[in-house]
């Protein structure tokens, strides 16, 4: 890599270290610390505010402009113009499909709808109602079980992996939200499409097969499919720089997404709502959401990197209006409060100062709630999707030649060596 630029960096009377400079295709410079360590230095940045982990070719954000591009184009038109397993084939291989490729994709994919029967098992040791999330990450655990070892470094079987995952992806979640209802599990259907299926597996075949619901879905798996290094996908790629299987991977991708600042805030969306109950208590939870001895904050609101309106969260927000509409609820009382709240917020001193906007959160949960999804299985349906991104970050780093086992330093603040 050519080095053009280097910071100096000069610490007391020493020699400055040079510390070189990155260009990014986008986005800001990187200074390179690497080097640091050897000068017995190390960085401290909690929460990786100025710190990057990695390279990476596959998702850009610009917070600021609130610009969201999967390997250079942008979400709204994949959003618009292409379905989930076709944003897939993009985010994994770095180019569109041509229609034999997208073909030949989405059979292979479809094809991986049954996972191994032996797991369904791993769910006996959960009682009806408990959270899917739970099951899911057991799911995955048991699958990462039956498939090992998996010889990553070997193409073909780093692919079939993928493949295997990202099919088995709906039937598992399926199995979760069948198990939490206390029934059995739909069989699957031969040749339904990726969004079909699912819903097929979830509800009856009224349901499934009702077109517009099963392009809100496909669209809510596309806004979700990922999102460059987040909590989950950095937890994926710190798992899988220890050579781990990959369906554990997953499994502690999936762990990363279930708290409510990360994937479970569609949940807990949802939990907000309801609770609110009537656009006249709107600004009661505000007040609550701004008050500093308040561990309140609004559900759905705010991004690290976001400062804009999240570009996932327009969509998202058109997409919400289309389904209700299909429905027959236009006037679904949650949306009004949503909406307001929206509104409300956003030309308040405390969310404006904050550069505090909706997220891809705020509506998803309406429209999976519209379509009779329970709230215990909207970040299931998250991580669903995210499946996508996490394999994609998963796969380019264990090509990158920087790659190594992420092992972070630490400030350490224990007391210094003493006898017992
Ligand atoms: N409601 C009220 N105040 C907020 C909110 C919110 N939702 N989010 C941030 N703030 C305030 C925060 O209190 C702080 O104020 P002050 O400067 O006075 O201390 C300021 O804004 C900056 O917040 P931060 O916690 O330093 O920001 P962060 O980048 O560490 O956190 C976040 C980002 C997403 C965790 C946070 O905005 C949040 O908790 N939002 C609610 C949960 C949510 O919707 N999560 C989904 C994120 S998008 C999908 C995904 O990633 O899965």
């Amino acid at each position: 890599m050519m080095i053009d630029k280097v910071a100096k960096l000069t610490i007391d009377d020493k020699p400055s270290i040079d510390l070189p400079i990155h260009e990014a295709t986008y986005g800001p410079e990187l200074i390179d610390v690497a080097a640091l360590g050897k000068h017995n230095f190390f960085t401290y940045d909690p929460g990786f505010i100025s710190t990057a982990s990695c390279k990476s070719a596959i998702t850009y954000i610009d917070g600021d402009k609130g610009i969201l591009l999967h390997r250079g184009y942008p979400i709204d038109q994949l959003a618009k113009k292409t379905d989930f397993l076709t944003t897939a084939y993009l985010l994994l291989k770095g180019e569109l499909p041509n229609s034999t490729q997208q073909q030949d994709f989405k059979k292979t994919i479809t094809s991986h709808v049954s996972p191994p029967a032996i797991i369904e098992q791993t769910l006996q040791g959960f009682a009806k109602g408990a959270h899917p999330m739970a099951m899911l990450i057991s799911l995955l655990g048991a699958l990462a079980g039956y498939y090992h070892p998996i010889k990553i470094r070997d193409a073909a079987e780093r692919k079939q992996a993928i493949e295997q995952l990202i099919g088995y992806m709906p039937t598992l979640v399926a199995m979760t939200y069948q198990h939490y209802l206390g029934n059995k599990i739909n069989t699957p259907r031969e040749g339904l499409d990726y969004a079909s299926q699912f819903m097929y597996l979830l509800f009856d075949d009224t349901r499934a097969n009702n077109p517009t619901l099963n392009k809100a879905i496909d669209r809510i798996l596309i806004l979700h499919a990922d999102h460059e290094q987040n909590a989950s996908t950095s937890t994926v790629r710190l798992a899988g720089s220890t050579l781990a299987n990959p369906y554990a991977c997953i499994a502690a991708g999936t762990a990363a997404l279930w708290g409510t600042a990360h994937g479970g805030a569609n949940e807990a969306v949802i939990k907000m709502l309801t609770e609110i109950k009537d656009e006249k208590n709107i600004e009661e939870y505000i007040a609550r959401a701004k008050d500093p001895n308040s561990n309140f904050r609004l559900m759905g609101f705010g991004h690290r990197v976001y400062k804009n309106y999240d570009p996932r969260a327009t969509v998202m927000k058109q997409t919400c209006d289309e389904v209700l509409n299909e429905l027959g609820t236009p006037d679904d009382p949650l949306f009004r409060i949503a909406m307001q709240l929206e509104k409300i917020a956003l030309e308040d001193e405390y969310f404006i100062q904050r550069k505090l906007y909706p997220n891809v959160d705020f509506y998803s949960g309406i429209i999976l709630r519209a379509i009779g999804i329970p709230t215990a299985l909207f970040t299931s349906i998250f991580a669903l999707a995210r499946t996508v991104g996490w394999l994609a970050q998963w796969s380019e780093m264990l090509d990158d030649n920087d790659f190594k086992i992420g092992r972070p330093r630490q400030w350490y603040t224990g007391p210094t060596e003493r006898d017992i």
